[in-house]
């Protein structure tokens, strides 16, 4: 029955999907293959009383979802018809032998430039569950963003009963002013940049926001029923809290892995993450709100402190009633962030690499540069009359002029070096030790520096966050790859002190290191290419908190990286 009721959602989740963008199937040995066309454009809306015209996919804000199945090909024509240029991103993909298809910028291509295509072509090889695709070019995700659903294959369950219906969830954040030139200018500035002018949940900012009473998303429940929602967090700068009134939250997986069921009032998000939670509509007949708070660890940072909502309405309840408020979090609970983190398991047990051939210590977090500019008053606006940076073992990464993947694959030689190092320069409190005089003693290094890895290296890597400028949860993402949280704490890693999950940790692609804290994750570097690793917080990616992993190839077939397909992006 769970079987025919999936294949049935199945069929129509594609014919609605075929309503919005242009998809033919074609049967090829198993799984099918996918055809799309993407076509990013310039639109004109208005939200919060203001028009402006944003980028977006088909027309559509969110973008048009892909539903596929485990082993399905997925190949997508990008046709980009805005004066910009961009780039998508296939996030929690693995991409295995595929690296070329990945899709951020000046790491794996060259962006596509206004009015020129490039076709994407990869599999979904090993994967199901909750992924999304988003534009890998400055701050273009504010809007170039949609859900990429990934069933299992036929005939293959649910680690759980089956939902009466599923819907999808996305997080974002709104800006009026036009994303790249918001970069832009936020980087000439030296400063930080303005907080959102609103969060949304499905583009919505709902009724909390400046003329949004009717810009609401709504879904209409009907009692007695477990719905599944596919939260996907695919914001800029900020982390979000999200709970629904009076209903709990059952997480069944993150970053589209299965996890052993964990309920809890409210969970947290970064962007980057996604996570399906099931919730039964077991309450009496009535209105409640779905609601997108601030998580702000930073201290001295201004935010968007104003929720966004959504309603989450009962078949038959009064039409006039009001909207139960949802409960969050106060902005800065790390409690309940841990809380959530900590109930956090895989479903199967067993894969974690338990011997470890490199260990690699990374520190993460923001600095302060001193200022060298004419005109301070204009571009020096960070702390202390400094400029504000980010980095990784100190070092800030600045993109590349052409794809690193291409200079490394083509043996190019100027655009990058292999000297990333693994262990920071020297060891000090990370957390309270912090340098005092900012900006004089916290300058990072600039440069475009990768790390190697050999074909098969078992990897473990400490995630260290830094109190430099300020103590901070950042969600580090990692291109090509899921990874075991083996571990993660509060203050500066220690060894003796570390305890560790061998046996079911959770297996992320995007992760919250605990502010003030570090994370262990381990994987095994089995997939060649160059893979980006940076903080899924858009400023702190622009401000260079971010690395590239090079994976060797392997000595088979199907442990190399195959030459680069035709009509990849010129610089
Ligand atoms: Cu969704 Cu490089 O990221």
């Amino acid at each position: 029955m769970a079987n025919l009721a999936y294949s049935y959602m199945l069929w129509l989740s594609i014919l609605v999907c075929a309503c919005n963008v242009h998809v033919m199937a074609q049967r090829v040995g198993g799984g099918s293959t996918k055809f799309y066309d993407f076509k990013v454009q310039t639109k004109r809306v208005t939200k919060l009383c203001n028009t402006k015209d944003i980028m977006v996919v088909n027309g559509k804000f969110p973008g048009p979802v892909i539903y596929a199945q485990e082993g399905d090909r997925i190949i997508v024509k990008v046709i980009n018809e805005t004066p910009y240029n961009t780039t998508i991103h296939w996030h929690g993909i693995r991409q295995r032998l595929s690296c070329w298809f990945d899709g951020p910028s000046y790491i794996t291509q060259c962006p596509i430039q206004a009015g020129l295509s490039f076709t994407y072509n990869f599999t979904l090889e090993k994967h199901k569950g909750t992924f999304f695709w988003h534009a890998h070019v400055s701050w273009l995700r504010a809007t170039v963003y949609g859900a990429l659903v990934v069933y299992p294959k036929s005939g293959v369950p649910y680690p759980f009963k089956y939902p009466y219906h599923e819907h999808i969830i996305l997080l974002g954040e709104y800006w009026l002013q036009d994303v790249v030139k918001l970069e832009d200018a936020t980087l000439a500035s030296g400063g930080s940049p303005p907080p959102a002018d609103a969060y949304t949940i499905n583009g919505q900012p709902g009724p909390n926001y400046n003329c949004s009473q009717h810009d609401v998303y709504k879904l209409d429940v009907v009692p007695g029923k477990t719905y599944l929602l596919r939260l996907i967090h695919a914001g800029i700068n900020m982390e979000n809290f999200f709970a629904i009134a009076n209903h709990k939250l059952t997480i069944v997986e993150v970053d589209a892995e299965y996890t052993k069921p964990f309920t809890t009032g409210r969970v947290m998000l970064g962007p980057g993450q996604t996570m399906n939670v099931l919730v039964t509509t077991d309450q009496p007949i009535g209105r409640y709100s779905m609601a997108m708070g601030p998580y702000m660890s930073a201290r001295g940072v201004s935010f968007q402190n104003i929720s966004s909502i959504a309603y989450f309405q009962y078949l038959g309840a009064m039409p006039n009633s009001l909207f139960l408020p949802a409960k969050l979090p106060s902005f800065n609970d790390n409690l309940a962030v841990k809380s959530v983190m900590d109930g956090l398991r895989s479903l199967n047990s067993g894969n974690v690499p338990k011997v470890i051939d490199a260990n690699l210590f990374v520190t993460i977090g923001l600095n302060v540069q001193k200022c060298h500019s004419k005109t301070p008053k204009q571009n020096c606006q960070g702390l202390n009359n400094g400029v504000m940076a980010a980095s990784m073992n100190n070092i800030s990464f600045v993109k590349p002029k052409i794809s690193l993947l291409e200079a490394y694959y083509k043996n190019i030689s100027g655009s990058f070096t292999e000297d990333f190092p693994g262990v920071p320069v020297k060891f000090y409190d990370f957390v309270n030790g912090a340098p005092n005089s900012i900006p004089n003693n916290t300058q990072t290094l600039t440069g475009t520096r990768a790390k190697v890895l050999e074909y098969g290296t078992r990897v473990q890597l400490i995630l260290q966050d830094t109190g430099t400028v300020s103590t901070e949860n950042h969600p580090i993402h990692f291109h090509g790859y899921n990874f075991h949280v083996v571990g993660y704490g509060s203050g500066n890693y220690d060894l003796k002190t570390a305890s560790f999950n061998l046996e079911d940790p959770p297996y992320m692609n995007t992760i919250g290191v605990p502010v003030g804290g570090w994370a262990a994750i381990r994987f095994v570097a089995d997939n060649p290419g160059v893979w980006f690793m940076h903080c899924h917080l858009d400023i702190h990616q622009s401000w260079g908190l971010g690395t590239a992993i090079i994976v060797k190839n392997g000595k088979g077939e199907l442990e190399t990286l195959p030459p680069p397909p035709p009509g990849l992006p010129r610089c």
